[in-house]
């Protein structure tokens, strides 16, 4: 089974990239013949400075090995290594209704948010679509908000095969419901895009005042406090125990402990969740080219794979 999914390198990962995208990429290694990649392509209709996109790529390469990430068991690779994705995505849009994009919600946010209403945002599904299809790839992990993009990227699929017989299999996605949506800081979804982000590895000093920042209501040290859309809560379950989880949420139901040490409980839950990504990360750190050596072989594999399924797109089409 062909698992493949691409994270674009916006910014520094957060805890919303880790839980939504990361952890269940990194669990699906084990499952499959698994295929990672960093979508700078898609990034540049976002980032649009050199120096910035390049430091990003690095930061995610490094935080995402850290995280568990095994160049050993995956192929990761960075989207713009591997060209043929771009052929394929000209020859996709060929058979793209433009009604298709038109009703994708992320240009609509994107620019109602103040982006530049670009071909290459309108377009970027059917990139997303080349990236899957490219791999031949059977299931695709992704946060909730990427569920429409998969949609466009089977539907390109059947118009293709419909016009030039069975060329690509139809991708699946996989969308973990339980942390389906991370909270950020504020409640809201955490998003780059919110201001409202934990990084997955700040410092120590820095998470600290991320976390006693968190938005609270004014509840009383001894009133029970409302456990619904608390973030506190909702980010503690993904990083404790069940058992500390409910002695939490009890603590929450019974009143008697204020936000302040709920809190501090948090702080030192994301902390130790994380503590041995960050030694790791320290030794990725340490070791100058490892990210270049990693990500040069995985585009080597991943290159191996997209000339094979070029061959035949090319041959199916007619460009050869
Ligand atoms: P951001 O919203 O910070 O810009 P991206 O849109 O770049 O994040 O998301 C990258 C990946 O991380 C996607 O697979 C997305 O589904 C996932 N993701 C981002 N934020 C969250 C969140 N709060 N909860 C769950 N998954 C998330
Ligand atoms: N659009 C995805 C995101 O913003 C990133 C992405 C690009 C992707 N190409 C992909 C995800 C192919 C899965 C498969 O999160």
């Amino acid at each position: 089974m062909r698992i493949l999914s691409g994270i674009q390198p916006t910014g520094t990962p957060h805890l919303g990239n880790y839980f939504g995208m990361m952890k269940p990429a990194i669990e699906l290694q084990e499952k499959g013949d698994a295929f990672y990649f960093i979508a700078d392509l898609h990034a540049l209709t976002t980032v649009q400075n050199a120096a910035v996109l390049r430091a990003n790529v690095r930061e995610l390469a490094v935080d995402f090995l850290a995280c568990g990430l095994d160049p050993a068991r995956s192929v990761f690779f960075r989207q713009s290594d591997v060209s043929a994705v771009t052929e394929l995505s000209w020859i996709l849009s060929t058979v793209t209704p433009m009604g298709l994009l038109e009703r994708c919600h992320s240009f609509k946010d994107k620019t109602a948010r103040g982006f530049a209403a670009s071909h290459g945002l309108f377009a970027y599904p059917v990139l997303m679509a080349a990236d899957i299809l490219i791999y031949d790839s059977d299931l695709v992990p992704v946060g909730r908000d990427q569920k429409q993009h998969l949609e466009v990227a089977r539907d390109i699929a059947v118009k293709m095969n419909e016009a030039y017989g069975e060329i690509f299999k139809l991708p699946e996605p996989s969308i973990r419901e339980d942390t389906a949506i991370v909270p950020g800081l504020d409640g809201a979804k955490m998003s780059k895009s919110y201001n409202n982000t934990i990084e997955i590895f700040a410092p120590e000093n820095v998470l600290k005042k991320k976390i006693m920042g968190i938005k609270t209501d004014s509840t009383p040290v001894e009133a029970p406090k409302p456990t619904e859309n608390s973030s506190i809560l909702g980010l503690y379950k993904l990083v404790a125990s069940a058992t500390d989880y409910q002695a939490m949420e009890a603590d929450f139901l019974n009143g008697g402990v204020g936000y302040g040490d709920l809190k501090k409980r948090l702080f030192a839950g994301v902390w130790e969740y994380f503590s041995a990504q960050r030694s790791r990360r320290e030794e990725i750190l340490a070791d100058a080219d490892l990210v270049d050596r990693v990500l040069s072989d995985g585009a080597s594999k991943a290159r191996h794979v997209t000339d094979a399924v070029m061959a035949r797109v090319r041959k199916a089409v007619g460009l050869v």
